[in-house]
C-alpha cells in the first residue's frame, strides 16, 4: 500500500512493489479460479493470469466463436475449458465476466453453484448495484469482490504483454470469509493491473457509465462529429475536416497528452494555437456542464441500467445494433476516415 498525493488528495493504491505477483500467487494457490465468458475482458483476465501463474480455467458456451477462441488460446475442453456451469461449480473464485446482460440471465445458475466461502468476483458494480433491475442479490456466505480495469479486455492483454499493464480499481462489497480483500488484491495483480485503486461498487458503476457515455465515447464522438460538420459546412474538403478532427488527435496530440499531460501540450504547440485553445477551453467545458449533469443523474437513477437491460434483451438488437454501426461507418466522416487510415504509410507499405 503505499500513499499517493493526486493533486493534493492523498490515496492509497497497491503496486506489484507493495503486494508482490509471489504474494499474489501464495494468497491465490489453493483457489480453483474459473473465468466465466470469454468475450472482450475475459481473454484478457484469464490469459494474463494464466501467464502470471496462476492455474485458471475457463467457463463458456460451447459451440460458439467464443469457445473456438478459448481452443485457440490453449484452453483444453475438459481440462481447462468447460460449459460454464461446469466451470461454475469447480470453481472457488468465480470471476463472473459474461456480458452484464448475460450475467443477469445466467444468474440462477450461477447462483445454486456458489459455495460457502466462495468468492463472486465482478469486473463491473452493474449487476450488484442495479440488483433491481438484473436480479443479482449474491447469497450472505460468500465474498462479493470486484476488479474493475479501466480499459478494454484487448488492452488488458496487450498492454500486459507490452510489460505494462491497466490501471483498475478495487472494491469489496461484501467480506464472508475476512479474506476478501486479500483475495480482491491478489487477483488484480494476477490479472495484470498497472496499479489498483480502491473504489465501492456503486462508485465504480457510476464512474464507469458516466466516462463511456462521456469522454471516452459518447461525448468524444459527438463532438468530433459536430467539428467535422461544421468544417463540411464551410466548404472544407472531407480530408480536410477529418485531417483536422480526428487524425490529427489519434496520431500526434493525444499521445503528447498521455505522455506529458495537457499543461505540456498547451505549452508546446504555437502560440497561435496555444491562445485560441486555453481561451476556448472554458468556453467547451461551460458548454456541456448541462449535458453532463444530466447524464450523471441518469446513471444514479438507474435510467441508463433500465435503457441498456431493456435494449440488449430484445430479439432483434444485434439486428437493430449492426443496422446503427453500418449508419455511422457508412457516414462520409467515417468513410473519409478510412480513407485516411489506408494512406498512412505503415498501411500503403502492407
Ligand atoms: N469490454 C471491456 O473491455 C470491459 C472493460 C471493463 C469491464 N468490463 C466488464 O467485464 C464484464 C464482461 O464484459 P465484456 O465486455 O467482456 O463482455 P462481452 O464481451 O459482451 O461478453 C460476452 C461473453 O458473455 C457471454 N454471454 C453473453 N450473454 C450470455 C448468455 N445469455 N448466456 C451465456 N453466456 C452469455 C458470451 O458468450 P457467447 O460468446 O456464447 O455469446 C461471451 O462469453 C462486464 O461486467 C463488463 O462491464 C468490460
Amino acid at each position: 500500500m503505499a500513499n499517493i498525493d493526486f493533486g493534493g488528495t492523498v490515496e492509497e493504491v497497491i503496486t506489484a512493489d507493495e503486494f508482490t505477483l509471489e504474494k499474489a500467487r501464495d494468497v491465490l494457490q489453493k483457489e480453483r479460479i474459473a473465468v466465466l465468458g470469454y468475450g472482450v475482458q475475459g481473454p484478457g483476465q484469464a490469459l494474463n493470469l494464466r501467464d502470471n501463474g496462476v492455474a485458471v480455467i475457463v467457463g463458456q458456451r460451447e459451440g460458439t466463436p467464443s469457445w473456438d477462441k478459448a481452443v485457440d488460446d490453449g484452453f483444453v475442453p475438459g481440462q481447462t475449458l468447460f460449459p460454464l456451469e461446469e466451470a461454475a461449480r469447480q470453481a472457488t473464485v468465480v470471476q463472473f465476466l459474461l456480458s452484464d446482460a448475460g450475467q443477469s440471465a445466467t444468474w440462477p445458475m450461477v447462483r445454486k453453484c456458489l459455495n460457502e466461502g466462495d468468492a463472486l468476483y465482478f469486473s463491473h458494480g452493474f449487476s450488484v448495484v442495479y440488483k433491481e433491475q438484473t436480479g443479482i442479490v449474491p447469497p450472505e456466505n460468500v465474498d462479493v469482490i470486484l476488479v474493475a480495469p479501466k480499459g478494454s479486455g484487448r488492452t488488458v492483454r496487450t498492454n500486459f504483454l507490452d510489460g505494462s499493464g491497466i490501471n483498475s480499481s478495487f472494491a469489496v462489497h461484501q467480506d464472508f470469509t475476512g479474506r476478501a480483500r486479500e483475495r480482491t488484491i491478489a487477483l488484480g495483480i494476477a490479472v495484470g493491473s498497472g496499479y489498483l485503486f480502491p473504489t465501492t461498487f456503486e462508485k465504480e458503476v457510476h464512474s464507469d457509465l458516466t466516462g463511456e457515455r462521456g469522454v471516452l465515447m459518447g461525448c468524444l464522438a459527438g463532438v468530433m462529429e459536430a467539428q467535422y460538420n461544421l468544417l463540411r459546412k464551410h466548404g472544407h474538403s472531407p480530408s480536410e475536416a477529418f485531417n483536422e478532427t480526428v487524425e490529427e488527435l489519434t496520431q500526434s496530440l493525444i499521445r503528447l497528452v498521455a505522455e506529458n499531460g495537457m499543461d505540456w501540450m498547451f505549452a508546446n504547440c504555437s502560440t497561435t494555437a496555444q491562445r485560441g485553445a486555453l481561451d476556448w477551453a472554458p468556453r467547451f467545458r461551460d458548454a456541456v456542464v448541462p449535458v453532463f449533469d444530466d447524464l450523471y443523474e441518469s446513471v444514479v437513477s438507474g435510467e441508463e441500467t433500465r435503457i441498456t437491460m431493456e435494449a440488449n434483451s430484445a430479439s432483434d438488437y444485434r439486428a437493430k445494433l449492426q443496422k446503427e454501426l453500418d449508419a455511422i461507418g457508412g457516414s462520409e466522416m467515417w468513410r473519409a476516415g478510412a480513407a485516411v487510415r489506408s494512406l498512412r504509410p505503415e498501411n500503403r507499405r502492407r
